[in-house]
């Protein structure tokens, strides 16, 4: 694999992106889809025979039972907890994929607190361990695409973060909640390079943040979340670019405006603060027509095709109509 290194991610070169008209990729469909959108909420029969995922014994357990939010299962196998937790983005221990497996040992996830904070009746702190207890886990087996063009299949472990919202009580002038992760040299080797302005920050507009499939994630594979993967607390947005979920938060802020987020301010041009998963609207130095799915790296291994809005359109479509998806990018 060659890869290009420049301002912005690392990412593959443009010639190893396989032409649209190439691939012959098999439709990937969302499990519980032929109950159409309306009946989404539900759990359909497809999700009730998703396959429990073993645990790979290595941290402390986190029990989830299925999740009854529709579309939270897909039928694509999970990859591999190696892969998973061997194969990153986060700059705060270095930039290379590999490298926050090897540095992230040095986070401390215990004490730890998230701030809630802004237009809420009810700002505070909270105890990770209290917010772990705030709702019952769920596991959701989500696609993870990201902006660079690979994706995953993870089985996460969280609640939504709808659950969290409502009971902090936003008020009319809560328009976007802002996530603040932690930026601490003395743990984080990657922040003396001035790669990002930190701390890393990610937005959403209120009603994506509400959205039940926007998942506040404490485990994978049914045990806590490793540090590499953004212990002790992330959020998950499955139709986002995974960029769009920040790992290990330390504060939640409910705005009026749009916040700042940290790959806009560094480059507007390429990353917007929507930055939905959309095969139709090319990255300025690449396409995102097609992605390469980790751990099917074979001589032979296809591309597979990108999915409007990573396969979550019947969910989340709605949230955007009317809008102009190459303007709001
Ligand atoms: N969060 C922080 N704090 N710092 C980061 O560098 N990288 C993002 C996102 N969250 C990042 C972050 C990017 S680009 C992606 S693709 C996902 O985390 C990767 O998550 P994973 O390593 O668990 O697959």
């Amino acid at each position: 694999m060659h890869f290009l290194k420049d301002r912005g991610f690392v990412h593959p070169r443009s010639a190893e992106i396989t032409p649209p008209a190439v691939y012959r990729g098999r439709r990937q469909l969302l499990q519980g889809l032929a109950a159409g959108a309306a009946g989404w909420l539900a759990a359909g029969p497809a999700a009730a025979q998703a396959l429990p995922v073993a645990r790979p014994g290595k941290l402390a357990p986190l029990p989830g039972g299925r999740s009854s939010v529709g579309g939270a299962y897909v039928t694509d196998k999970p990859t591999s907890y190696s892969d998973i937790t061997h194969y990153n983005n986060y700059y705060e221990f270095g930039t290379d994929k590999s490298d926050p497996a090897q540095n992230a040992g040095t986070l401390r996830t215990r004490p730890w607190t998230v701030a809630v904070e802004g237009a809420v009746k009810k700002p505070g702190t909270y105890d990770i361990d209290a917010l772990l207890k705030l709702a019952p886990m769920e596991e959701r087996i989500y696609r993870l695409r990201c902006v660079e063009a690979w994706s995953m299949v993870v089985p996460w472990v969280g609640y939504s973060l709808a659950e969290l919202i409502r009971r902090v009580e936003p008020t009319g002038n809560a328009k976007f909640v802002q996530f603040v992760t932690l930026a601490d040299p003395r743990q984080m080797p990657g922040i003396a390079s001035r790669v990002l302005d930190w701390p890393y920050v990610e937005g959403l507009r209120m009603d994506e943040a509400m959205h039940p499939l926007t998942l506040l994630t404490f485990g994978l594979y049914g045990e806590v979340l490793p540090n590499q993967d953004g212990a002790p607390v992330r959020v998950i947005v499955p139709w986002k670019y995974g960029f769009k979920s920040g790992k290990s938060i330390v504060k939640i802020r409910f705005v009026e405006q749009q916040p700042k987020t940290s790959w806009n301010t560094e480059l507007p041009d390429e990353y917007g603060f929507y930055s939905n998963v959309n095969p139709h609207v090319d990255h300025p130095r690449w396409s995102q027509a097609t992605e390469r799915r980790i751990g099917e790296d074979g001589l032979f291994a296809k591309r597979r095709p990108t999915l409007m809005f990573n396969g979550y359109e019947p969910q989340v479509g709605q949230l955007y109509a009317g809008m102009d998806l190459r303007k709001y990018y």
